[in-house]
Formats: structure tokens, sequence, C-alpha cells
């Protein structure tokens, strides 16, 4: 009932709603659309209540809450069952945990990991509101050799959401969103499989959003989309990044087209025709990239000017 109470506030998108109305709508008293409007203020909504006029939603409170989440977005997979933390140790380990038992397509947020991963078991920096700390849990029918291309969905839809925000960023293959050169966004896709069938995959998508101070280990080579000069909410590039995925891994599954995808990552790719260090254990070998094949893998010249192509890896720029 809340979340219906609160679906016609933001429906009627900052004007005035009469409490009459609501109750009629819902079929419940004039009291208790009162007593539900109490509760949604508490939760951090702004709402101005003005006799004869009703109820106005002024401001939402900066979470990314399920019914905040759900509010017009656009997916049809993708979010349509969202479990949400004010505080987790870290949204992968927690989807990986449930994963057999829910529906494809579920996601979990929380608004801080205090024990966020990163690759290479690297700790991942996921201070509460300051950024979007996001796994979506995913049970597609490909080979576990195929996974590696969702990594490739997520960054293709990480940069065309934010395209459409207005910000500019490139993908460093195979996991890295980058702006001016530092890392602003990562991806984390984890497995769980047999020999040859996936059981879920769980993609962990973490984005420095509001940070401004980084740990003195990361500072020189990590970003935020605030600090780039963009003053954009968290909730809007969420959506944008969900709407993205939710179309270019639909177009894979259903209709096995890679095709957009793999343009997204060529055209915004960071390292395509540059010098790189791939990186491996304590292994570092300077090569040129030249492209991206269609199953999304890194096609170098390596140091004795053989073409290769790699399928997983550690680049620096
Ligand atoms: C990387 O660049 O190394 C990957 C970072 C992935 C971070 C995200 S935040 C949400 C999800 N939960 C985690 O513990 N990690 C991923």
């Amino acid at each position: 009932m809340r979340e219906k109470i609160l679906n016609i506030l933001l429906d009627k998108n900052k004007e005035f709603v009469s409490g009459e109305e609501i109750s009629e709508k819902l079929g419940i008293t004039r009291t208790a659309v009162w007593k539900h409007i109490k509760n949604i203020k508490k939760q951090g909504y702004e709402i101005e209540s003005v006799t004869k006029k009703g109820y106005k939603i002024v401001k939402c409170p900066d979470l990314l809450t399920p019914e905040i989440v759900k509010y017009n977005l656009s997916t049809s997979l993708l979010g349509k069952e969202i479990v949400y933390f004010d505080s987790i140790g870290s949204t992968n380990d927690y989807a990986k945990e449930i994963a057999k038992d829910v529906k494809e397509g579920t996601i979990i947020i929380a608004e801080e990991q205090v024990k966020g991963r990163g690759r290479m078991g690297k700790y991942w920096h996921s201070i509460k509101g300051d950024g979007i700390w996001v796994s979506i849990i995913l049970k597609p029918d490909i080979y576990p050799y195929e996974a590696s291309f969702i990594t490739q969905i997520a960054g293709a839809s990480i940069v065309k959401g934010l395209k459409k925000l207005g910000v500019d960023s490139l993908i460093k293959w195979p996991n890295d969103i980058i702006i001016n050169n530092k890392k602003v966004s990562g991806i984390l896709t984890e497995l769980g499989a047999e020999i040859d069938r996936i059981n879920y995959v769980v993609v962990g998508i973490g984005m420095n959003v509001k940070t401004i101070d980084f740990p003195e280990n990361v500072k020189s080579m990590a970003t935020s989309i605030r600090k780039e000069g963009y003053n954009l909410e968290r909730i809007d590039i969420l959506k944008e990044i969900l709407e993205e995925f939710e179309r270019l891994y639909s177009n894979y599954i259903e209709n096995k087209d890679k095709t957009e995808c793999i343009e997204i990552c060529k055209q915004n790719s960071a390292i395509i025709g540059k010098y790189v260090y791939v990186l491996k254990g304590d292994e570092k070998r300077k090569v040129k990239c030249i492209d991206i094949t269609e199953n999304g893998n890194l096609v170098i010249i390596n140091d004795n000017n053989v073409k290769e192509e790699l399928i997983s890896g550690e680049v620096s720029i």
C-alpha cells in the first residue's frame, strides 16, 4: 500500500494530489492515507501537505531503494526482484548465496559494502551513498567458456548508459571503465558452474559517483562521476545501465546477436591501437592491442610480432 501511494505521488510529478483521490483510488480511508504518508516521510521523502490541495513530493531521498529503482524502470527482466541493504559485506557474496533460489534478473543493491571485492582479490572501496554497488543475478543458457562475454555486455551498458547522460567514458578491456585515464567503474563477473553448464552468473558493478576522497593507495588511479565534473544522481545512472544491460543481454541470449555490444566495446575502447602491458602473475609483456573479436576477446600483437587472442587478463596502460 505504501508503495502504491508513493507511486501515485511520483506519477503526479511534483504536483498536488488530494487525500480523497488517493483514498478513492486505493479503497482506503483518508486517515490510512495520512498514516502511510507519515511513514513515507520517515523514510526521507520530503512531502508538502496543504489543506484542500493534498500532498505533493518535493524531494526523494538519495537512496537506491527497490521502490525508487523500480519506479519507471522500463526493464522486464532486470530488477523485477530487488534485494536492498543499507549495509552489507559484499553484494556479490550475497548474490552468490541466494542465486540458486531466486529468479534470473534479481538484483542486489547496497548503500555501503564493508567487504566490497574487486578482481584479483583486491578490496573495493564502497562508502555509504557514494556510489553504485550492485550485483545482477543471471542464468544464461550458455557454456561456461562463453561467460566472459557477459563482462563485455556490462562494460558496453555502462559506457552507453553514461553517454546517454552526457558522460564520455572508455572501456579498458576487460572490465574497467575509465574517464580521463582514471578508473570510475569496475566489473566483477563470477560464475557458479559445472564443467559444461552454468548455474548462475553474478555480475557485480561498482561505480564511484559522488566520491571525492579516495584512499591513498588508489588516489592516483581512481575517479568519480562528480570528480570529473558531472552532477548526476546515482538513481539515474543505475536505471540507464540496467535498461542498456537488459537490451544487450536479451539480444545476445534470445537472438545470439553480439554485434551491437562489440561495436560499443570497440568504438569506446581505451586500448585498441595502443601499446599496453599485459599482466599475468609476475609476468609483464608489452603488446599492441589491435582489435576485439566477435566473442569479446582482445586481439594483440605480442612481443614476438605474432598475433594472439586473449580471453581474459589484466591490462595496464
Ligand atoms: C574491479 O574493478 O576489480 C571490480 C570491482 C567490482 C566492485 C563491485 S561493487 C558491487 C559488487 N560487489 C562486490 O563485492 N564487488 C562488486
